[in-house]
């Protein structure tokens, strides 16, 4: 039997059995049959769930940018790795073949390098998203640097505490970046960010919007002179299977952001794996994700997972409304799109539009639809299926974290049935579980509860940078033994995932995953803040959005709320990024506090939604009158 391919309901049942019963023997021979490597492992798992050690394909020698590139070249050279759409649908498409993408990542390689950039450095990647940024994700892969990539959305002081924390030798970035009909200064933002980053060494800049930029003696440099001087061939490093491949801060609901480490050889058998089954990619379709590479979805499903299996990916630019709400449906039309993975806030937001814009594109190539990022609703998931599924192309609603590195639970088309809302299955490997509120595990069907994951797989983060013990207490602490997901669930009768969504402090916005702690924090470095607690409500479009509860200092008394309201949402956009602003902003006297002073989220975000019924028990509470003041002058 074929462990790699699933092809219908009955082999999806005997893998899955198999995969728990049998682990190491169904890892092994994934790993075995469809990858190169230097040297096979000694043991393919070893783990403890207490302490949070993980150790896939033990001492196994690999390198993941080969198994992505110079793997394919003899077969599929000539076939194309990378469709590049530009943010301007003027401007042409670009065609990167899997020999030219292997040319340009070795240059790349050659280049940092050449900067002094060796295996197990830190190198903080902040691109748009045009080729430069795979290649340069590839390339650090080459050499065995860990790569660090910040979301190109994210503020200087974002930027900083990332590089920060990993401690970067290197920033690769660019003069600019074009997001619609708005260019924005990326290179200013990371000289802002590095005064405050002594470990940085070199910038190297791709000059993609022509614009001015300052270029610091000795530090930067631009980068295409460099690439066209390197050598064309790079021998790519040999990699431990556990050495570092890369870091992705994820936010946490306390503190500052978790630099989540994701490992090479094990990573590289998940997200191929789950690639190849969950997107049901054949022979030359045309596969496209819309997420951006800054964050794990780019990461797994539009780098690493396609170009594992050979596939030809779509890297586009722009964004879904520029130049018209037609752009993602011009784009598929254009290119033939095949599979179309994207996030239920940008279904939510294009189902909004008037259908003339997606009826006068030819949808017809679309054979799977994928969704990603947040609950998907009934209405959006109907939409996708009747406008861009034409009610024929199965959706796989994928759930997954940073943290698990590739999908998780999702139907696989055309063998899971599927039911709108629901996740569905797990893949093989990994055993779900919900637990009760006494933390026990839930054995019957059709209940609630905190979603785990009861033995390891391939993909799973294997530490937070820096910091072990905060991983082992966020996700290995609160059940025994056990991997907790942050998230609730319900199971049905027949043993179908629907993922309700977060049971922490973080709120879900249009897919992005935003701590509240964080977002606090800089409020309340505005002087005339005294407290803030934010909390998530209801959406049409974003899923989420967040909600304000501030309390002022004296000075801040006499000031008008609407100069307040937009300095303190400009301070969020700078501090952490404009996907954190808030959409309401409501000023108290005081917040609901427990008698230990911890403030009473449950209450907030009750009110913050407009449900009033069902508050509990206030009288614990510190000050219990303050909650009919807040509930008084909610905004609506
Ligand atoms: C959180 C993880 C995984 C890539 C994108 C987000 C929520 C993700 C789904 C889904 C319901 C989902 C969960 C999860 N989430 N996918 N299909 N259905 N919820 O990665 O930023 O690490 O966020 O996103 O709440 O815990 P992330």
């Amino acid at each position: 039997m074929n462990y790699y391919k699933i092809d219908s309901l009955e082999k999806y049942f005997k893998i899955y059995n198999k995969s728990v019963r049998e682990p190491e023997e169904f890892w092994g021979r994934v790993a075995d049959e469809n990858f190169i490597w230097y040297q096979k492992w000694d043991k393919v798992l070893e783990y403890d769930m207490i302490n949070a050690d993980f150790k896939w394909f033990k001492n196994a020698k690999l390198n993941i940018a080969r198994n992505c590139l110079d793997r394919h070249l003899n077969k599929r050279g000539d076939k194309t790795a990378i469709i590049f759409e530009p943010n301007n649908p003027d401007e042409a498409a670009q065609h990167i073949t899997y020999s030219e993408l292997h040319e340009r990542v070795c240059r790349m390689a050659n280049v940092l390098k050449e900067k002094g950039i060796q295996k197990g450095d830190r190198v903080c990647i902040y691109l748009p998203m045009i080729p430069e940024l795979a290649v340069s994700l590839l390339a650090c892969a080459r050499i065995g640097a860990i790569h660090s990539v910040v979301f190109a959305g994210f503020s200087a002081s974002a930027v900083a505490s990332r590089i920060q924390d990993s401690e970067c030798k290197m920033v690769i970035t660019s003069d600019g970046s074009y997001r619609g009909n708005k260019a924005i200064d990326l290179k200013g933002i990371v000289d802002e960010a590095l005064q405050t980053c002594p470990s940085v060494e070199s910038v190297l800049v791709v000059n993609r919007t022509n614009s001015e930029v300052q270029m610091k003696e000795g530090r930067d440099h631009w980068i295409q002179p460099l690439l066209d001087a390197a050598a064309k061939d790079n021998v790519a490093e040999i990699m431990d299977a556990e050495d570092p491949l890369f870091i992705l801060y994820t936010s946490g609901s306390t503190g500052k952001p978790k630099g989540m480490v994701h490992t090479t050889a094990g990573y590289m058998v998940y997200t191929a794996f789950t690639f190849k089954n969950i997107f049901n990619y054949k022979g030359d379709d045309v596969y496209w994700c819309t997420a951006d590479i800054g964050w794990i979805t780019g990461h797994s499903y539009i780098v690493y997972g396609p170009l594992l299996n050979g596939a030809t990916t779509v890297i586009f630019e722009g964004v879904p409304s520029y130049p018209d709400f037609s752009r993602f449906w011009d784009i598929i039309d254009k290119h033939k799109v095949n599979q179309f993975y994207t996030a239920p806030t940008a279904i939510r937001a294009l189902a909004k539009e008037n259908l003339s814009y997606i009826e006068k594109h030819d949808l017809s190539s679309i054979k799977v639809l994928g969704s990603v990022g947040e609950p998907i609703n009934e209405e959006a998931w109907h939409w996708y299926n009747n406008h861009v599924g034409r009610k024929t192309a199965p959706i796989t609603d994928t759930w997954w974290q940073t943290e698990t590195g590739g999908i998780m639970i999702a139907p696989l088309p055309f063998i899971t049935p599927t039911k709108p809302t629901y996740a569905t299955l797990p893949l093989p490997g990994i055993q779900p579980v919900l637990m009760d509120e006494r933390r026990n595990e839930i054995d019957d069907n059709q209940v609630v509860g905190s979603l785990c994951i009861k033995f390891p797989w391939p993909g799973i983060a294997r530490t937070i940078w820096g910091d072990h013990q905060r991983y082992i207490d966020t996700y290995f602490s609160a059940f025994r033994g056990k991997y907790f997901t942050g998230d609730g669930a319900l199971r049905d009768e027949v043993g179908y995932y629907r993922i309700t969504g977060r049971v922490d402090d973080v709120v879900i916005v249009s897919g992005h995953n935003l701590g509240t702690a964080p977002i606090e924090d800089a409020i309340n470095e505005h002087p005339a803040v005294a407290e803030s607690a934010i909390v998530g409500f209801p959406h049409d479009i974003k899923g989420n959005a967040l909600y304000g509860f501030i309390t002022l200092k004296e000075r801040g008394e006499g000031r008008d709320r609407d100069n307040l309201r937009r300095e303190i949402n400009e301070h969020i956009a700078s501090h952490i990024g404009p996907i954190a602003k808030l959409d309401k902003i409501q000023f108290v006297s005081g917040l609901p506090k427990t008698r230990s002073g911890k403030i009473m989220r449950r209450i907030l975000r009750k009110i913050a939604e407009g449900d009033f019924s069902n508050f509990g028990d206030i009288t614990t509470l510190l000050n219990p009158e303050i909650v009919e003041e807040i509930k008084n002058e909610r905004i609506d």
